[in-house]
């Protein structure tokens, strides 16, 4: 069975729901403690054993890359200055030398658009989808998860994980017909569907394992839900002659596209921090306290 060795980060994205704090920087780069939201999912696919990392991305995204590229006179100046904790932390969350590509989604026709952009790269293997808005704490990574139920079921995989009835309309949604400890076989899938019609309260979360023919698919999708190319039709449409298995993974998910979501992962990364853990818990708790 193949390894997964390539993933795809879509990040093209306005960050409309988080506006005015996106009008000039991309949402990715916002801070969660004290990095940058896409550094925590980047770790994720590289603790999964992905291998190379293609982004998908658009205009005024610059930054991103800069970020995982060398900063020659910022560390000449640490160096100068002696700051070397600071310096040696920027050199270990240096990607390797030609472990990441950047393409471009030209025009903003949606999700299955953006994975589509990327197929080039890709080529004819199974390969990861991480979408950087979600981000998941856990024991193991959801994608390292993902991996290693993959070379059991192989086929496509996506995790799920449930969500209040009232916000299914928020999320693609998964039709499930048994369960398997953390693994559901499926029979459907559909892209924010009105609360009364909702096959589950299981969504999808925003991690996928897909296999290449999704490409094709892709290549024909017509707009769906929100006038967009919906990557979760394409695989309705895959569902026909592939396999697919839904993970329940173990984990806490945050959807910093979602101001409230941003501000729980924050809290959660602050209170999880190796060296600063204990002064957030303070912090939060006196805030608490002086807001009575
Ligand atoms: C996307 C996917 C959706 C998924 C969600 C997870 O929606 O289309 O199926 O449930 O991410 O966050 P978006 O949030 O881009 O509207």
């Amino acid at each position: 069975m193949n390894k997964i060795k390539k993933a795809v980060i879509p990040v093209a994205g306005l960050g409309t729901r988080v506006l005015p704090a996106t009008k000039s920087i991309p949402k990715e780069m916002l801070p969660v403690m004290d990095r940058p939201a896409i550094d925590y999912v980047v770790e994720e696919a590289w603790e999964a054993g992905i291998e190379h990392i293609v982004f998908v991305t658009g205009r005024g995204k610059g930054a991103i890359e800069d970020h995982f590229d060398i900063a020659f006179e910022l560390e000449a100046n640490l160096q100068h200055k002696n700051k070397t904790a600071i310096l040696a932390d920027l050199k270990q969350h240096l990607p390797k030398a030609g472990s990441m590509s950047f393409v471009r989604q030209q025009s903003p026709f949606g999700l299955g658009h953006a994975i589509w952009c990327a197929r080039d790269i890709i080529g004819d293997e199974p390969f990861a989808v991480l979408l950087p808005d979600v981000l998941i704490k856990g024991k193991l990574g959801a994608l390292a998860q993902m991996t290693e139920a993959f070379t059991k079921t192989g086929g496509n995989i996506i995790a799920v994980d449930e969500v209040p009835e009232r916000d299914v309309n928020k999320y693609g949604i998964i039709d499930p017909v048994t369960q398997d400890g953390d693994l559901y076989k499926i029979r459907g899938m559909v892209e924010k569907p009105a609360i009364d019609s909702a096959p589950s309260n299981l969504k999808i979360t925003g991690r996928y394992i897909l296999q290449p023919e999704i490409f094709d698919l892709l290549a024909d999708q017509q707009s769906g839900s929100g006038g967009e190319i919906q990557l979760t039709d394409a695989m309705a449409r895959m569902m026909k002659s592939q396999p697919f298995t839904a993970l329940k993974y173990h984990g806490v998910d945050f959807d910093c596209g979602d101001r409230l979501g941003y501000l729980r992962a924050i809290a959660h990364f602050a209170l999880d921090h190796k060296d600063l853990g204990e002064d957030a818990r303070n912090i939060l708790v006196t805030a608490l306290r002086q807001n009575q």
